[in-house]
């Protein structure tokens, strides 16, 4: 997004005001279109208005309420910036405003040089400034991933190498076979590659794996996606420090949610368990005791994951700083200190919430808790 030639559209029914805040717009070099009552506008808004990059809407129209619009705009441009006009304001109105996160409301008799265009290029700025901070933000959680895939490699070399073994072992074996006989039986040729295809079934989920995680989360799409498979993806990719570590994982899904799907950004939700897992393997590192326990299920109308490690726990004077960016008590070339604020950000993308228990010398929970919206109800037993 550039901060000109910006598409712009005006609702207001008196004509004059229309046309000039239109005109001071197209000579900042902005593309501005207008209406002047609710059914043009929501006609060209279902039409044009995805495009759109800020809507100056009048609340007061001849023929419909303004914040009916809104709702139309809402449907096309989930991020776009509204600025509402009106002859009015009340708490109500205000509420409301702000319940439908509009920048701002203008009171009329307004100055469209110094009320209408200096709040508008504040919006658009503020629009910019947050698309930016995403975008930023996006590629922070691409490079972490990259970083997390590399401490990996070990793992990733084990498990292809052992399917490998496989297939040229059985391969051998055919060899051995057919040599000693001259000839080998359809059974036991089956046999063997039936195994051949089992292992190649490995190395391709592997692979298939590999892709999906090393892909950019920029444009990913919300999915429904089996609880249970999330946990185990994001479990294989901390495998590494399981196996180094020597940690028992203990996974507890409570019956009702055990075939349990929910609605989620899979890539990232998965980037979610995955840091959790990865902090709690690593609190435990020097610890006599080292378990790891991954625990679901249903309270209050929300849908709860928990992970708990037997770690060091963490000291009541950090607990608040340990989601900034940057935060790490890590050793250097260890740490990022970006984890736990990428996992709040996406728990918060999710509509969910984060919480922390811990106990130093006892160890950690961090709970994921998602709204009950998130789950679909019918992979729910019992409901
Ligand atoms: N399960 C845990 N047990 C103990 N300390 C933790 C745990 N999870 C996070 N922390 C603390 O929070 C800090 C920040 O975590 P994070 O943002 O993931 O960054 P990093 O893991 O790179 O240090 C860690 O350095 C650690 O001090
Ligand atoms: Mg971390």
């Amino acid at each position: 997004m550039d901060l000109e030639n910006l598409n712009i559209f005006v609702v207001e029914d008196d004509n004059e005001v229309r046309e000039l805040i239109v005109k001071e717009f197209r000579s900042l070099s902005h593309q501005a279109n207008s209406a002047n009552n609710f059914y043009d506008a929501k006609k060209w808004i279902k039409n044009f208005g995805k495009d759109s990059d800020l809507f100056l809407i009048d609340l007061q129209l001849p023929d419909g309420d303004g914040f009916a619009l809104l709702n139309e705009i809402r449907e096309v441009n989930k991020e776009a910036s509204i600025i509402l006009m009106t002859g009015f304001i009340n708490n109500k109105i205000l509420n409301k405003a702000i319940k439908n996160n509009c920048y701002d409301l203008i009171e009329k008799p307004f100055s469209i040089k110094s009320d209408i265009i200096p709040i508008a290029k504040r919006c658009l700025n503020a629009a910019f400034l947050k698309k930016e901070n995403d975008r930023l933000n996006s590629k922070l959680l691409h490079n972490s991933k990259l970083a997390a895939l590399g401490e990996l490699s070990a793992t990733i070399v084990h498990d292809v190498r052992s399917p490998l073994t496989t297939i040229q072992l059985t391969c051998e074996d055919i060899k051995d076979e057919f040599k000693k006989e001259n000839e080998i039986s359809e059974d036991v040729l089956f046999t063997h590659l039936a195994q051949i295809n089992k292992a190649c079934q490995r190395i391709n989920k592997l692979v298939d794996h590999l892709r999906n995680y090393a892909r950019s989360d920029s444009g990913e799409k919300e999915e429904n996606k089996n609880l249970l498979e999330l946990i185990e993806n994001s479990l294989f990719l901390v495998k590494q420090k399981i196996r180094n570590h020597n940690i028992k994982v203990e996974v507890d899904l409570e019956e009702k949610v055990s075939s349990v799907e929910i609605v989620c950004f899979p890539n990232k939700f998965e980037q979610v368990l995955m840091n959790l897992m990865s902090n709690a393997c690593d609190a435990m590192k020097d610890c006599p005791v080292k378990k790891l326990k991954i625990g679901t299920y249903v309270k209050d109308n929300s849908l709860l994951i928990s992970i708990s490690d037997s770690g060091t726990g963490i000291p009541e004077n950090i607990k608040s700083k340990i989601f900034d960016s940057f935060y790490t008590t890590k050793p250097k070339g260890e740490g990022t200190g970006l984890g736990l604020s990428i996992v709040k950000n996406i728990v918060k993308e999710h509509s969910g919430e984060l919480l922390l228990e811990s106990t130093v010398g006892k160890g950690t929970t961090f709970t994921v808790k998602l709204p009950r919206s998130k789950i679909i109800s019918s992979t729910l037993k019992g409901d």
